[in-house]
């Protein structure tokens, strides 16, 4: 790849070093042999570096895996295409002494419901330095931070999409499946993040999108899924800087005016909640800041929004019948007691995750009260231009909604809290637990000990949907854009028979899509559901010891193999969907 860059690198003594230190006061000329410095480490030069030399400074070697160019699809036998013994017995719903056996004719899913399954970059591309692809901070999280993958894996490899998406389309079309959610990598796109555009990337995801169309498989592009291209990180601290809303507006163009002709649905980012709060970045392998530790989170949640609403008026100016919204997180959040404490920390809750996002874009342009007063201690309010600018750029309330929890108020008030910025629960001022008030029965079943934020809380999902769809008012519905679980032990299990009955799993998608199909009965308006995840795969700090496909694919071999949650997943919409 011919693109190179300018950076400013550490010189110490004589020789470059850039891991360690990428602080600076600000480019300084080393020319200058009269002038001096008592903190010689904080020199910086500029240098012309290739995306290769990013490769070599930052990250190292990475591996590569056997099949390294497109492949073509193979038949997917009708043997696995047969539908798995009976797992359980028909579940009690909620309440009720008699299980449920046969199809409830109050249920359906309209005509225009779309099910599908999603995957994400980094997650699942591998072939992470083909075809001129530049480094991005997970890259470097992977490769260069001991533990903070705590099976030292990356995603080198991971599940050879890049290589073997047209078998993927393939397999998903064969179970029936019409919706394909994938993101797309920033820094294949462009390598250093802004800046030159690379050519083969686009010619890739062109491949990828039509590939898609010729399979009757809607595809659904999400712009960001937490891949940061390592030079915007390393530049300017990446979404702790307002440098970046120009940044991935431009991205957005490049992808809007491709493809905006072919995707019809579009996702900016995915869980702000989630890749904000991976600020502050371990300490020594990027650029510093100065921003207060606990801040940084609040910081990237502003550039964040100002980011979405720049690149979601853009999307709408180049088409305007496109769909755009951003993927939030969150879950469903139950006062512990009836105190009015509990009821207090639950309104704190929804503030500090879920309304964080949707409450600027779908309701004023600003954050919720009990957050605002938290940040407006340390970040400049939005502007009225800006809260005008950020107000009602989602046309759906995407939400990746795995699970519930009980909440309460911390051991020491709400109000202690809210004191003490040492305070264990500071800022948020909220405590969950999986436990009822008798701290006896959880929730629901547990999924694997490497998720431990994840049980099995389908009970709750009708009331989960109606509270968003009264509070949020979405124009054009909710969809649950993630849901899916982590069968427990799963990587324990050495053999095919026994990895691809994966009972917790099916349960919880049949269980999940009826909770839905009783909420739309109730007049929610449900659009959508994406199941996580098309295949097992990187799950970044868990690397792949936590298993969350409706398939299993050996890493080996990078065979693909469906799981019995696959049928069950796609049975629910054979019965209940209009045809
Ligand atoms: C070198 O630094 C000295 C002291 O800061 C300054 O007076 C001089 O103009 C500089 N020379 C050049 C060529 O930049
Ligand atoms: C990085 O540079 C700063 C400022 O020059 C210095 O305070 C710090 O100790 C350095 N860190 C490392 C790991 O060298
Ligand atoms: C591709 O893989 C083959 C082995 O299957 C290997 O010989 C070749 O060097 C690889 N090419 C690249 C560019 O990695
Ligand atoms: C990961 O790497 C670190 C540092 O090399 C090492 O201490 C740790 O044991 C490794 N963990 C695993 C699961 O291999
Ligand atoms: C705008 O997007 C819709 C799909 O959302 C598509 O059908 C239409 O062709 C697009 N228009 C242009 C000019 O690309
Ligand atoms: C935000 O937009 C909604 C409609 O999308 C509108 O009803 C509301 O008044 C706006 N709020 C502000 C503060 O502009
Ligand atoms: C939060 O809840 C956990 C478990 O229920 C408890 O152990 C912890 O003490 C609580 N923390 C505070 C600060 O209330
Ligand atoms: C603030 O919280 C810390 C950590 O929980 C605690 O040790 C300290 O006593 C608290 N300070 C006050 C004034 O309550
Ligand atoms: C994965 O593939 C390897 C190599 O063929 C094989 O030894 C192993 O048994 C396979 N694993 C499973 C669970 O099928
Ligand atoms: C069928 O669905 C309706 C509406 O969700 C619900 O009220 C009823 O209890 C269901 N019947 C059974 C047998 O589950």
């Amino acid at each position: 790849m011919a693109f190179t860059t300018v950076i400013a690198l550490l010189l110490a003594t004589s020789s470059i070093v850039v891991s360690q230190n990428s602080s600076s006061p600000s480019s300084t000329s080393v020319a200058n042999a009269s002038q001096t410095s008592s903190a010689p480490a904080s020199f910086v030069t500029n240098l012309e570096l290739s995306v290769e030399d990013l490769w070599d400074l930052y990250v190292g070697p990475v591996s590569t895996f056997s099949i390294n160019t497109t492949v073509q699809p193979t038949p997917i036998p009708s043997s696995s295409l047969i539908p798995p013994p009976s797992l359980y017995y028909p579940s009690f719903p909620t309440g009720q002494q008699v299980p449920l056996q046969s199809k409830n004719e109050s249920w359906r899913f309209p005509k225009t419901f779309w099910y599908g399954v999603a995957g994400a970059s980094y997650q699942i591309e591998g072939a992470v330095k083909a075809e001129g692809r530049g480094p991005s901070i997970w890259d470097v999280l992977s490769h260069r931070v001991p533990g903070y993958v705590i099976t030292n894996e990356t995603g080198d490899n991971a599940d050879n999409n890049y290589y073997m998406y047209k078998e993927d389309i393939a397999r998903i079309a064969a179970l029936g499946i019409k919706t394909y959610s994938f993101s797309l990598s920033w820094s294949r796109i462009l390598p250093f993040g802004s800046g030159p555009v690379n050519e083969q990337a686009l010619l890739h995801y062109d491949d990828l999108i039509d590939t898609c169309i010729s399979y009757g498989v809607t595809p659904m592009v999400t712009l960001y899924h937490w891949d940061l291209p390592l030079f915007l990180q390393n530049s300017y601290g990446g979404w702790l800087s307002e440098k970046i809303v120009p940044d991935f507006t431009e991205y957005a163009r490049i992808a809007f005016t491709r493809w905006s002709s072919k995707v019809h649905y579009w996702f900016t980012v995915n869980e702000p909640i989630v890749f904000c709060g991976f600020y502050p970045l371990p300490e020594n392998f990027f650029k510093k800041t100065d921003i207060p530790k606990k801040q940084q989170p609040y910081f990237c949640g502003h550039n964040v929004l100002l980011s979405h609403s720049a690149a979601y008026r853009l999307g709408k100016s180049i088409n305007s019948s496109l769909s755009i919204s951003f993927k939030t997180n969150g879950g469903y959040k139950i006062p512990r007691t009836d105190s009015a404490a509990d009821a207090q920390a639950v309104q704190r809750a929804w503030d500090f995750q879920e309304g964080w996002f949707a409450n600027p874009t779908f309701l004023n342009g600003d954050y919720p009260p009990n957050l605002k007063s938290h940040v407006e201690t340390f970040l400049t309010p939005f502007t009225d231009a800006q809260k005008e600018q950020i107000n009602g750029t989602c046309d759906i309330f995407a939400h990746d909604a795995y699970t519930s929890d009980f909440i309460e108020a911390p051991e020491s008030g709400i109000e202690a809290c809210i004191a003490n910025s040492s305070h264990t629960l500071f800022p948020s001022c909220y405590n969950t637990t999986k436990l009822y008030a008798n701290n006896y029965w959880a929730i629901g079943p547990a999924s694997d000990p490497g998720s431990p934020w994840l049980y099995k809380a389908t009970d709750w999902v009708p009331a989960f949907l109606h509270y968003m769809q009264d509070t949020w008012k979405p124009r054009d519905g909710v969809a649950i854009t993630e849901f899916g679980i982590s069968e427990p032990y799963e990587e324990l299990r050495t053999n095919l028979a026994s990895i691809v009955i994966d009972p917790l799993r099916s349960a919880y998608y049949r269980d999940y899509l009826s909770a839905i199909l009783i909420a739309i009965s109730e007049g929610v308006n449900v659009v959508g559901t994406l199941a996580w995840s098309i295949y097992d795969n990187m799950e970044w700090s868990q690397g792949y010891s936590v298993k969350f496909g409706i398939q299993y694919v050996n890493l080996t071999t990078q065979e693909r193999y469906f799981k019995a949650s696959a049928f069950e997943y796609v049975n629910m919409f054979n019965v209940y969907q209009e045809k």
